[in-house]
Protein backbone atom coordinates (compact mmCIF):
# COMPACT_ATOMS: atom_id res chain seq x y z
CA UNK A 1 0.00 0.00 0.00
CA UNK A 2 1.40 2.92 -1.06
CA UNK A 3 0.57 6.17 1.39
CA UNK A 4 0.70 10.06 0.60
CA UNK A 5 3.77 11.77 1.63
CA UNK A 6 0.93 13.88 3.23
CA UNK A 7 0.05 11.12 5.25
CA UNK A 8 3.43 9.99 6.18
CA UNK A 9 4.12 13.56 7.38
CA UNK A 10 0.77 13.63 9.54
CA UNK A 11 1.68 9.97 11.23
CA UNK A 12 5.41 11.75 11.87
CA UNK A 13 4.29 14.93 13.41
CA UNK A 14 1.21 12.41 15.39
CA UNK A 15 3.73 10.31 16.56
CA UNK A 16 6.41 13.22 17.75
CA UNK A 17 3.41 15.11 19.15
CA UNK A 18 2.71 11.34 21.20
CA UNK A 19 6.47 11.84 22.31
CA UNK A 20 7.02 15.11 23.85
CA UNK A 21 3.32 14.73 25.64
CA UNK A 22 5.10 11.35 26.96
CA UNK A 23 8.60 13.34 28.04
CA UNK A 24 6.41 16.34 30.06
CA UNK A 25 5.71 13.69 32.67
CA UNK A 26 9.36 12.84 32.80
CA UNK A 27 10.24 17.01 33.32
CA UNK A 28 9.60 18.29 36.62
CA UNK A 29 11.15 22.15 35.80
CA UNK A 30 8.80 21.65 32.38
CA UNK A 31 5.60 21.09 34.63
CA UNK A 32 6.22 23.13 37.45
CA UNK A 33 6.22 26.05 34.63
CA UNK A 34 3.38 24.93 32.97
CA UNK A 35 1.93 24.75 37.03
CA UNK A 36 2.99 28.34 37.74
CA UNK A 37 1.40 29.71 34.45
CA UNK A 38 -2.01 28.64 36.44
CA UNK A 39 -2.46 25.75 34.08
CA UNK A 40 -3.45 21.98 35.38
CA UNK A 41 -2.99 18.73 34.05
CA UNK A 42 -6.54 18.53 32.44
CA UNK A 43 -6.07 21.94 30.46
CA UNK A 44 -2.39 20.41 29.40
CA UNK A 45 -4.18 17.07 28.01
CA UNK A 46 -7.14 18.90 26.64
CA UNK A 47 -4.18 20.42 24.11
CA UNK A 48 -1.37 17.99 24.34
CA UNK A 49 0.79 19.76 25.49
CA UNK A 50 4.02 18.20 25.94
CA UNK A 51 8.19 18.88 26.25
CA UNK A 52 11.31 18.48 23.82
CA UNK A 53 13.88 17.78 26.13
CA UNK A 54 17.30 19.78 25.82
CA UNK A 55 19.11 17.10 23.20
CA UNK A 56 19.66 17.64 19.52
CA UNK A 57 18.36 14.05 18.35
CA UNK A 58 14.99 13.83 20.84
CA UNK A 59 13.06 12.12 17.49
CA UNK A 60 15.95 9.40 17.32
CA UNK A 61 13.26 7.14 19.10
CA UNK A 62 9.98 7.48 16.94
CA UNK A 63 11.73 6.97 13.84
CA UNK A 64 13.56 3.34 12.61
CA UNK A 65 16.39 5.14 11.15
CA UNK A 66 16.49 9.14 11.40
CA UNK A 67 19.78 9.69 10.18
CA UNK A 68 18.48 8.64 7.09
CA UNK A 69 15.18 10.05 7.42
CA UNK A 70 14.59 12.99 4.99
CA UNK A 71 10.68 13.26 5.59
CA UNK A 72 11.26 14.27 9.21
CA UNK A 73 13.10 17.38 7.70
CA UNK A 74 9.85 17.73 5.31
CA UNK A 75 8.29 18.25 8.25
CA UNK A 76 9.94 20.47 9.66
CA UNK A 77 10.97 18.36 12.75
CA UNK A 78 14.27 18.36 11.76
CA UNK A 79 17.32 20.51 9.91
CA UNK A 80 20.71 19.24 8.27
CA UNK A 81 23.61 21.02 10.23
CA UNK A 82 25.56 23.05 7.82
CA UNK A 83 28.35 22.01 9.13
CA UNK A 84 28.59 18.24 8.94
CA UNK A 85 25.12 17.60 6.92
CA UNK A 86 24.17 15.54 10.20
CA UNK A 87 19.69 15.85 10.93
CA UNK A 88 19.36 17.36 14.55
CA UNK A 89 16.08 18.54 15.68
CA UNK A 90 14.75 21.81 15.51
CA UNK A 91 12.56 22.24 18.97
CA UNK A 92 14.93 21.61 21.73
CA UNK A 93 13.91 22.21 25.51
CA UNK A 94 10.85 23.97 24.78
CA UNK A 95 7.41 23.52 25.63
CA UNK A 96 5.17 21.93 22.75
CA UNK A 97 2.22 23.12 21.42
CA UNK A 98 0.66 21.24 18.60
CA UNK A 99 -1.11 22.23 16.27
CA UNK A 100 -4.38 20.86 14.80
CA UNK A 101 -6.32 21.04 11.73
CA UNK A 102 -9.86 20.63 11.66
CA UNK A 103 -9.76 16.82 11.48
CA UNK A 104 -7.70 17.16 14.40
CA UNK A 105 -4.54 15.69 12.68
CA UNK A 106 -1.03 17.57 14.14
CA UNK A 107 0.50 19.89 11.78
CA UNK A 108 2.64 21.71 13.01
CA UNK A 109 4.09 22.79 16.42
CA UNK A 110 5.08 25.55 18.63
CA UNK A 111 7.57 26.00 20.81
CA UNK A 112 8.28 27.68 23.79
CA UNK A 113 11.44 28.28 25.51
CA UNK A 114 11.08 28.09 29.67
CA UNK A 115 13.70 30.05 30.48
CA UNK A 116 14.53 33.61 28.72
CA UNK A 117 15.58 32.83 25.18
CA UNK A 118 15.40 34.30 22.05
CA UNK A 119 13.03 33.28 20.39
CA UNK A 120 10.77 33.32 23.13
CA UNK A 121 8.14 30.81 20.43
CA UNK A 122 9.73 28.62 17.61
CA UNK A 123 7.06 27.45 14.65
CA UNK A 124 7.03 24.87 12.24
CA UNK A 125 7.94 26.14 8.91
CA UNK A 126 5.68 26.15 6.07
CA UNK A 127 5.43 22.12 5.50
CA UNK A 128 3.06 20.14 2.47
CA UNK A 129 0.86 20.18 5.28
CA UNK A 130 0.95 23.34 7.51
CA UNK A 131 0.44 26.70 6.00
CA UNK A 132 0.44 29.36 8.66
CA UNK A 133 -1.46 32.20 6.77
CA UNK A 134 -4.56 30.08 7.32
CA UNK A 135 -4.13 27.94 10.01
CA UNK A 136 -6.30 28.97 13.46
CA UNK A 137 -4.50 27.63 16.52
CA UNK A 138 -7.10 25.78 18.88
CA UNK A 139 -9.93 25.81 16.48
CA UNK A 140 -10.37 22.17 16.51
CA UNK A 141 -9.83 22.21 20.52
CA UNK A 142 -12.69 24.90 20.81
CA UNK A 143 -15.49 24.04 17.67
CA UNK A 144 -17.98 22.77 20.40
CA UNK A 145 -17.23 25.77 23.21
CA UNK A 146 -17.73 28.20 20.05
CA UNK A 147 -21.13 26.86 19.00
CA UNK A 148 -22.28 26.78 22.79
CA UNK A 149 -21.27 30.03 23.70
CA UNK A 150 -22.21 31.67 20.02
CA UNK A 151 -18.90 33.40 19.44
CA UNK A 152 -15.14 32.80 18.72
CA UNK A 153 -12.45 34.61 20.73
CA UNK A 154 -9.53 35.28 18.40
CA UNK A 155 -6.14 35.69 20.50
CA UNK A 156 -2.54 36.24 19.32
CA UNK A 157 -1.00 33.32 21.28
CA UNK A 158 -0.69 29.72 22.50
CA UNK A 159 -0.85 30.74 26.12
CA UNK A 160 -4.00 33.10 25.14
CA UNK A 161 -5.54 29.81 24.29
CA UNK A 162 -4.65 27.92 26.58
CA UNK A 163 -4.94 29.91 29.68
CA UNK A 164 -8.45 31.24 28.42
CA UNK A 165 -9.38 27.57 28.20
CA UNK A 166 -8.04 27.12 31.64
CA UNK A 167 -10.56 29.57 32.99
CA UNK A 168 -13.63 28.57 31.22
CA UNK A 169 -13.26 29.95 27.82
CA UNK A 170 -12.62 27.10 25.62
CA UNK A 171 -13.72 29.43 22.91
CA UNK A 172 -10.66 30.95 22.10
CA UNK A 173 -8.04 30.43 19.44
CA UNK A 174 -4.99 32.22 17.86
CA UNK A 175 -3.45 32.99 14.48
CA UNK A 176 -0.01 31.84 14.65
CA UNK A 177 1.78 35.01 15.52
CA UNK A 178 0.77 36.49 11.76
CA UNK A 179 -1.83 39.08 10.63
CA UNK A 180 -5.48 38.30 10.57
CA UNK A 181 -5.97 37.46 7.24
CA UNK A 182 -9.80 37.10 5.26
CA UNK A 183 -8.73 33.68 5.19
CA UNK A 184 -8.93 33.13 8.50
CA UNK A 185 -11.97 35.87 9.12
CA UNK A 186 -14.11 33.12 6.72
CA UNK A 187 -12.83 29.89 7.94
CA UNK A 188 -13.65 31.65 11.50
CA UNK A 189 -17.25 32.74 11.02
CA UNK A 190 -17.75 28.98 8.77
CA UNK A 191 -18.29 27.83 12.39
CA UNK A 192 -20.27 31.43 14.37
CA UNK A 193 -21.50 34.51 13.46
CA UNK A 194 -19.20 36.44 16.20
CA UNK A 195 -15.65 37.35 15.90
CA UNK A 196 -14.81 38.74 19.31
CA UNK A 197 -11.04 40.14 18.62
CA UNK A 198 -8.54 40.22 22.03
CA UNK A 199 -5.46 41.11 21.01
CA UNK A 200 -2.25 42.05 23.20
CA UNK A 201 -2.94 45.73 25.14
CA UNK A 202 0.36 46.37 23.72
CA UNK A 203 1.16 48.95 20.39
CA UNK A 204 1.27 45.83 18.28
CA UNK A 205 -1.96 44.33 19.57
CA UNK A 206 -3.84 47.59 18.42
CA UNK A 207 -2.12 47.15 15.13
CA UNK A 208 -3.22 43.65 14.89
CA UNK A 209 -6.45 44.34 15.87
CA UNK A 210 -6.76 47.09 12.93
CA UNK A 211 -5.56 44.72 10.50
CA UNK A 212 -8.62 42.30 11.87
CA UNK A 213 -10.79 45.16 11.15
CA UNK A 214 -9.62 45.22 7.80
CA UNK A 215 -9.62 41.14 7.36
CA UNK A 216 -13.16 41.47 8.58
CA UNK A 217 -14.41 44.12 5.98
CA UNK A 218 -15.68 41.94 3.70
CA UNK A 219 -17.47 39.14 5.74
CA UNK A 220 -19.48 41.66 7.89
CA UNK A 221 -23.31 42.20 7.57
CA UNK A 222 -26.42 42.48 9.38
CA UNK A 223 -25.81 38.45 10.72
CA UNK A 224 -21.95 38.39 10.73
CA UNK A 225 -20.16 40.56 13.20
CA UNK A 226 -17.13 41.49 14.54
CA UNK A 227 -16.46 42.89 18.13
CA UNK A 228 -13.24 43.94 20.12
CA UNK A 229 -11.98 44.35 22.88
CA UNK A 230 -9.33 46.57 24.03
CA UNK A 231 -7.22 45.32 27.01
CA UNK A 232 -4.76 47.71 29.12
CA UNK A 233 -1.46 48.07 27.51
CA UNK A 234 0.22 45.62 30.10
CA UNK A 235 -2.24 42.70 29.57
CA UNK A 236 -2.97 40.22 27.11
CA UNK A 237 -6.41 37.77 27.35
CA UNK A 238 -3.37 35.12 29.26
CA UNK A 239 -2.65 37.87 32.53
CA UNK A 240 -6.03 39.54 32.22
CA UNK A 241 -8.16 36.51 32.75
CA UNK A 242 -5.31 35.56 35.74
CA UNK A 243 -5.52 38.72 37.55
CA UNK A 244 -9.37 39.83 36.62
CA UNK A 245 -10.81 36.13 37.07
CA UNK A 246 -13.56 34.60 34.19
CA UNK A 247 -16.13 37.44 35.43
CA UNK A 248 -13.45 40.09 34.29
CA UNK A 249 -13.16 39.05 30.67
CA UNK A 250 -16.97 38.53 30.71
CA UNK A 251 -17.17 42.10 31.62
CA UNK A 252 -14.86 42.76 28.81
CA UNK A 253 -16.59 40.39 26.29
CA UNK A 254 -20.06 42.22 27.09
CA UNK A 255 -18.43 45.21 26.61
CA UNK A 256 -16.32 44.57 23.28
CA UNK A 257 -16.68 47.27 21.02
CA UNK A 258 -18.50 47.11 17.26
CA UNK A 259 -16.89 47.09 14.15
CA UNK A 260 -18.72 49.89 13.49
CA UNK A 261 -17.76 52.00 16.62
CA UNK A 262 -14.75 51.21 16.47
CA UNK A 263 -14.42 52.68 12.81
CA UNK A 264 -16.23 55.25 13.74
CA UNK A 265 -13.81 56.27 16.86
CA UNK A 266 -10.68 55.32 14.40
CA UNK A 267 -11.80 57.79 12.36
CA UNK A 268 -13.07 60.37 14.73
CA UNK A 269 -9.77 59.99 16.37
CA UNK A 270 -7.34 60.49 13.24
CA UNK A 271 -9.07 63.10 11.31
CA UNK A 272 -10.60 66.98 12.98
CA UNK A 273 -14.18 66.18 11.09
CA UNK A 274 -15.71 69.20 11.74
CA UNK A 275 -13.03 70.77 9.20
CA UNK A 276 -13.00 71.03 5.73
CA UNK A 277 -9.99 69.50 5.42
CA UNK A 278 -10.30 66.71 7.86
CA UNK A 279 -13.45 65.33 7.05
CA UNK A 280 -12.57 65.00 3.18
CA UNK A 281 -9.56 63.47 4.43
CA UNK A 282 -11.68 61.12 6.26
CA UNK A 283 -13.50 60.04 2.99
CA UNK A 284 -9.75 59.49 1.47
CA UNK A 285 -9.06 57.53 4.15
CA UNK A 286 -12.51 55.45 3.89
CA UNK A 287 -13.28 54.91 0.22
CA UNK A 288 -10.76 52.02 -0.01
CA UNK A 289 -12.02 50.45 3.57
CA UNK A 290 -16.22 50.88 2.70
CA UNK A 291 -15.72 49.44 -0.98
CA UNK A 292 -15.03 46.43 0.45
CA UNK A 293 -18.06 45.80 2.55
CA UNK A 294 -20.77 44.13 0.70
CA UNK A 295 -24.06 45.74 -0.36
CA UNK A 296 -26.02 45.25 2.96
CA UNK A 297 -28.45 46.60 5.75
CA UNK A 298 -25.42 46.96 7.60
CA UNK A 299 -23.21 48.72 4.87
CA UNK A 300 -26.33 51.24 4.83
CA UNK A 301 -26.50 51.60 8.63
CA UNK A 302 -22.75 52.17 8.51
CA UNK A 303 -22.60 54.82 5.65
CA UNK A 304 -25.49 56.68 7.70
CA UNK A 305 -23.24 56.69 10.76
CA UNK A 306 -20.48 58.00 8.75
CA UNK A 307 -22.53 60.58 7.23
CA UNK A 308 -23.19 61.77 10.51
CA UNK A 309 -20.03 61.94 11.89
CA UNK A 310 -18.62 63.86 8.63
CA UNK A 311 -21.48 66.12 8.82
CA UNK A 312 -22.80 65.12 5.13
CA UNK A 313 -26.09 63.04 4.09
CA UNK A 314 -25.78 59.93 3.15
CA UNK A 315 -26.56 60.76 -0.21
CA UNK A 316 -23.10 62.60 -0.55
CA UNK A 317 -21.14 60.48 1.28
CA UNK A 318 -22.21 57.03 -1.00
CA UNK A 319 -21.57 59.70 -4.45
CA UNK A 320 -17.64 60.49 -2.44
CA UNK A 321 -17.28 56.36 -1.70
CA UNK A 322 -18.21 55.67 -5.08
CA UNK A 323 -21.43 53.38 -3.93
CA UNK A 324 -23.55 52.18 -6.91
CA UNK A 325 -26.22 51.92 -4.69
CA UNK A 326 -26.60 55.22 -2.59
CA UNK A 327 -27.69 55.07 1.02
CA UNK A 328 -30.72 57.34 1.37
CA UNK A 329 -31.79 59.79 4.07
P1 LIG B 1 3.64 37.36 22.59
O1 LIG B 1 5.01 37.94 22.64
O2 LIG B 1 2.51 38.23 22.95
O3 LIG B 1 3.71 36.08 23.48
O4 LIG B 1 3.43 36.76 21.14
P2 LIG B 1 2.59 35.42 24.39
O5 LIG B 1 1.67 34.64 23.53
O6 LIG B 1 2.00 36.44 25.31
O7 LIG B 1 3.48 34.38 25.16
P3 LIG B 1 3.88 34.26 26.69
O8 LIG B 1 2.72 34.66 27.51
O9 LIG B 1 5.08 35.12 26.91
O10 LIG B 1 4.21 32.81 26.80
C1 LIG B 1 2.18 36.37 20.63
C2 LIG B 1 2.35 35.23 19.67
O11 LIG B 1 3.25 35.59 18.64
C3 LIG B 1 3.99 34.45 18.22
C4 LIG B 1 3.46 33.29 19.03
O12 LIG B 1 2.42 32.66 18.29
C5 LIG B 1 2.94 33.96 20.27
O13 LIG B 1 2.00 33.17 20.96
N1 LIG B 1 5.43 34.60 18.51
C6 LIG B 1 5.88 35.41 19.50
C7 LIG B 1 6.32 33.84 17.79
O14 LIG B 1 5.92 33.08 16.90
N2 LIG B 1 7.65 33.92 18.07
C8 LIG B 1 8.13 34.71 19.08
O15 LIG B 1 9.35 34.72 19.32
C9 LIG B 1 7.21 35.50 19.78
MN1 LIG C 1 -3.81 23.86 4.69
MN1 LIG D 1 2.67 40.62 22.26
MN1 LIG E 1 1.40 36.27 27.32
MN1 LIG F 1 1.00 38.24 24.56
Amino acid sequence: EVRSERDQIVELLTRSANYYKAQLKQSPRAVQYLKNRGLTGQIAARYGLGYAPDNYQNLESVVDDYASNALLDTAGLTKLSEQNSRRYDRFRDRVMFPIRNAKGQVIGFGGRVIEKAEPKYLNSPETPVFHKGHEVYGLFEARQAIHKKGYVLITEGYMDVVALAQWGFENAVATLGTAVTPDHVQKLFKQTDRLVFAFDGDGAGQKAAWRALQACLSHVNEVKRADFIFLPTEHDPDSYVRTEGPDGFEALVAKALSLSDYLLRQVGSQFQVQQVEGSSAAVAFLKPLVAQVQPSVFRSALVRSLADLLGMTPVELSSHLGLKRPVGE
